[in-house]
């Protein structure tokens, strides 16, 4: 497929008979590590050996499973697997590591695990070895010591004769990359063993590889065709070459994957033999060999040993990948794709084998229930693995999660947490309990992948006659300025002038800085794309700097007045009908410098004269009039936040004067408007609030719909609730502000009152509503003490994998339609701005499969739900200046070439 879609969302499904399965492993999880006659493992002995473990910790109990195969039955049963893949514990078997001594408890434990799975018809795939290898086997040498190969098989042959009859799945080893180089390479696992990196992890590997065989023979014998299948897991990074078009870093990433999972997957899938490139490299490294060599009757009793290929995937290589996520542990940043990638090229390589993923996941360094990032990381590498299944056909059969429960994580101890249950480990009963992930997990599996929901369905359908098709600018993004002379044709400066000269504030590529888009000279350009887009409307915004300098009327800017006039009959000329904005904040600077712009009530009075003369001057061809754009906007990333101008950083006090301000400057602007020029003009008076869609962030917590509703109100309560509904805040808002000011001892609540007379001022001051929708965010309850990120603290704390803000959420826009609705009244609402960043010059199809998608909701809302609305304006007509990200997001349904 075409890079472009690499990380598009697929639905679709995973073929019936398709294995969901979920995993542990022995030593992390059943405890009891010297109970009813278990013999010693080398991570019993690791593990009690300070230094080697964080924080000391050890096995010795973990979930303490030994104790408790019905509460681990009943957390399988609760997920819908089909699968449980566990690991038995050899030395739990065999004490000393060989078939002279049965551990008859051992026996028992894993007969009754078995048995109680099979009963709530889960099939059990069993691994022999993830890792524990028998102290007493260690003590001879370990995997280092030949006879390691006998011993196995032997012990691998009682588990077949004694638990075979209802394993359908077996896997010999665990990862033997791990295995080998941080167990008897850089020592970092059990049994710990650095002396010789160049020898020992080969030797280990060489004897792992044929103890693997000699098993496979042995089931291949005597078991096959009355029980299932056996193969053996192996694991990797996925390596993505720094550069995909130089071949010698294809090449590079290629002798990655050979050295890590080829060493073990080529003999057995191949040829009995490592691969070459493999060979080569070792044996590069030193004259002598250090890479022991099968005889010709081993590589013959090797090739072909597995009746399927099991892989473990987590991350990917190429440091750091761009976009990615580091999760806990630190090895494991979040690359949905490279499992992908992974999958085709197993595929690839070994000739289309059957696949199973025996484990996937991501731990995260606190134990909490509400684990958004692992449903996300499900989601994403789930959808890949699907990608791979359906659209590249790998034989993809059987997905398994890694982990049931929280546990041991070997040297890291009880840090990372990979569990989809919680498992406390400070209780000594070890209570689990289902983490959010554990119910997106099972929600998948009963969907058997992601069917297209119905929500998402398209409809057909006309939009309502004279409905408004628009796109947008604002004076700041497209228009003019010379470097040096703020003065062009007489206009003065502005806030974001004073900003965006400032280094350091914008991440702008400073020579474009001055000319942006150059519409103040080229609007005829701009009025021909219009016609030739075919839009009924064109909404562009009024720079107040340009008609008054100074900010008020001692000075009017006659040639700014004049280019307006030039723009807005150039459109009524080409039948495009102008909607104006008033203030899309670029405020004079004049006034912020004299007495601080928006957080001052002498600012009402002065927009007023300014849209005063607006009316005056263009109201008799402009019939649609916005006030203000994005209220939210401008007071809190400008006042509140600081990173937008006038970058002032006074969060929980000055955002909420300067929208009190905002709201009596726009209610009086209306009523001069209502009172002077309406009757005359004939025209609408509006006003623009931005908003994302919230939803909860876990549907299963009543606070996080408290979260939920706090957010709508902070965004579009506070201006939309005086406007429409009486007047004042919403209660939410004025509730929370105050809780929190006197929780911080401020004498009152922060969120300004309003007086009666404001409030009737406010009241009704809207003939529609302007609304900017642009994604949507799961909100939850967090409490920062502090006035810092009051707005942060209820909203936009999502979690997403991907690079952008923007992520299209194409139900979001219905969903915001019905709430305004439903909260302000049925009233006129025209989507003002909707659009997406996306940066190819002409191929921009994702902006395309945004515009159809939010174009089709809204359609939704109007003719299923009845929502008025009555327009929608394409953000943006052009590429422009995004206020603080510079020139580089790319908005435009018109590419700009600011070279
Ligand atoms: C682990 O044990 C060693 C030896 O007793 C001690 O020096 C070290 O401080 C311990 N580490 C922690 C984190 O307790
Ligand atoms: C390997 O194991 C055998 C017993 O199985 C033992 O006799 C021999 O000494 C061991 N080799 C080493 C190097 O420990
Ligand atoms: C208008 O602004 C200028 C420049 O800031 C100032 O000198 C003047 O006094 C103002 N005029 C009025 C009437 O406020």
């Amino acid at each position: 497929t075409v890079a472009r879609e690499r990380d598009d969302f697929h639905y679709g499904n995973f073929p019936e008979g398709f294995k969901w399965s979920v995993s542990t492993s022995a030593y992390q999880i059943e405890g009891g590590w010297n109970a009813d006659g278990k013999g010693e493992s080398i991570w019993d002995t690791f593990s009690h050996t300070p230094g080697k473990i964080a924080n000391n910790e050890t096995g010795d109990v973990a979930c303490d499973s030994y104790h408790k195969v019905k509460e681990d039955v009943n957390l399988v049963k609760m997920l819908g697997v089909q699968q449980y893949r566990f690991s038995i514990s050899w030395s739990r078997i065999f004490p000393d590591g060989t078939t002279s001594y049965v551990n008859q408890a051992g026996v028992d434990y894993y007969n009754s695990l078995i048995d109680s799975l099979l009963k709530i018809g889960v099939e059990p795939v069993v691994t022999l070895y993830h890792w524990d290898l028998p102290q007493a086997l260690e003590d001879i040498g370990g995997l280092l010591n030949e006879t390691v190969v006998d011993r196995f098989n032997e012990y691998a042959d009682f588990c077949f004769k004694t638990f075979g009859n209802r394993i359908k799945f077996w896997i010999t080893f665990n990862e033997p990359y791990v295995i080998t180089w941080l167990g008897y390479g850089i020592g970092v696992f059990a049994p710990g063993i650095n002396s010789s990196p160049g020898e020992a992890p080969y030797q280990a590997a060489h004897n792992i590889i044929k103890a693997h065989a000699k098993a496979y023979r042995t089931y291949e014998k005597f078991y096959k065709g009355k029980q299932g299948g056996i193969g053996m897991t192996m694991s990797t990074e996925w390596a993505e070459p720094k550069d995909p078009n130089n071949p010698s870093d294809v090449e590079a990433a290629d002798r990655f994957l050979q050295s890590i999972l080829g060493w073990f997957a080529h003999p057995i899938f191949k040829n009995g033999d490592y691969p070459e490139v493999v060979k080569k490299q070792v044996n590069e490294r030193r004259t002598q060999s250090r890479l022991p060599v099968f005889t010709d009757a081993e590589k013959v009793e090797i090739a072909g040993t597995a009746d399927f290929f099991a892989i473990n995937g987590y991350t990917s290589r190429l440091e750091p990948i761009p976009g990615a996520i580091q999760a806990t542990p630190d090895w494991l940043q979040i690359v949905p794709w490279g499992m992908r990638r992974l999958l085709n090229w197993l595929d690839r390589e070994y000739g289309h084998p059957t696949i199973y993923i025996t484990e996937n996941g991501v731990g995260t360094s606190d134990a909490t229930v509400d684990d958004q990032i692992r449903v996300n990381f499900y989601k994403a590498y789930i959808n890949e693995a699907l990608k791979a299944q359906q659209l590249d056909g790998v034989d993809l059969r059987g997905y398994t999660a890694w982990s049931l429960m929280d546990n041991f994580e070997w040297n890291s101890g009880y840090g990372p947490r990979f569990g989809l249950f919680e498992v406390d480990f400070n209780d000594a009963m070890r209570p689990r309990t289902p983490k959010r992930s554990s119910i997106y997990y099972n929600q998948l599996i009963r969907n058997n992948g992601f069917p297209l929901l119905q929500r998402d369905e398209r409809i057909t359908g006309d939009f309502p006659l004279n409905f408004i098709w628009a796109t947008a600018t604002s004076s700041y993004q497209v228009q003019h300025y010379i470097e040096g002379g703020w003065n062009e044709d007489g206009k003065g400066l502005g806030i974001w002038d004073v900003t965006s000269h400032t280094p350091g504030l914008i991440s702008v590529r400073y020579k474009y800085l001055y000319v942006a888009c150059d519409s103040y000279h080229k609007f005829d350009v701009d009025i021909e794309l219009l016609s030739s887009m075919g839009v009924s409307h064109y909404r562009f915004s009024l720079s107040w700097p340009r008609i008054l300098p100074s900010g008020n009327r001692t000075t009017i800017n006659h040639a700014g007045i004049a280019y307006y006039h030039a723009l807005i009959d150039g459109l009524l000329a080409a039948g495009i009908e102008p909607m104006v904005t008033l203030y899309h904040w670029d405020l004079p600077n004049a006034l912020q410098e004299e007495f601080g712009g928006w957080v001052s009530p002498d600012i009402q009075d002065l927009f007023v004269e300014y849209v005063d003369i607006c009316f005056k001057e263009f109201g008799p061809k402009v019939k649609r009039w916005i006030t203000f754009n994005e209220p939210w906007v401008f007071t809190v990333l400008g006042y509140a936040d600081g990173v937008h101008s006038p970058n002032i950083k006074d969060p929980g006090r000055s955002e909420y004067q300067a929208g009190k301000n905002m709201l009596l400057a726009h209610a009086k602007a209306y009523r001069l408007y209502e009172a002077q020029y309406k009757a005359v003009q004939n025209g609408e008076v509006g006003i623009t609030c931005n908003s994302d869609w919230s939803e909860p962030r876990n549907q299963y917590r009543q606070v996080d719909y408290d979260a939920t509703n706090r957010v709508m109100q902070f965004f579009l309560g506070w201006f939309m609730h005086p406007i429409w509904v009486n007047g004042d805040y919403p209660d939410v808002m004025k509730e929370y502000v105050a809780k929190r000011s006197a929780a911080q001892g401020e004498a009152s609540s922060r969120l300004p009152e309003l007086t009666a007379q404001e409030k009737s001022l406010i009241f009704g001051t809207a003939d529609f509503f302007g609304l900017n929708h642009y994604t949507t965010n799961l909100a939850y309850e967090t409490f920062s003490p502090d006035r810092i990120n009051e707005h942060n603290s209820l909203q936009i704390k999502i979690y997403v994998i991907g690079s952008s803000w923007l992520r299209p959420v194409p139900y979001g826009i219905r969903r915001l339609l019905n709430y305004i609705k439903a909260e302000f009244g049925d009233r006129p609402i025209w989507i003002s701005e909707n659009g997406f960043e996306d940066n190819p010059i002409y191929d921009d199809y994702k902006r395309i499969f945004y515009y159809k998608s939010h174009l089709n909701e809204v359609l939704k809302a109007i003719k299923l739900d009845n929502v008025d609305v009555r327009g929608y304006c394409a953000w943006s007509l052009m590429d422009n200046f995004e206020w603080a990200s510079g020139f580089t997001p790319k908005f435009g349904i018109y590419y700009v070439d600011f070279e």
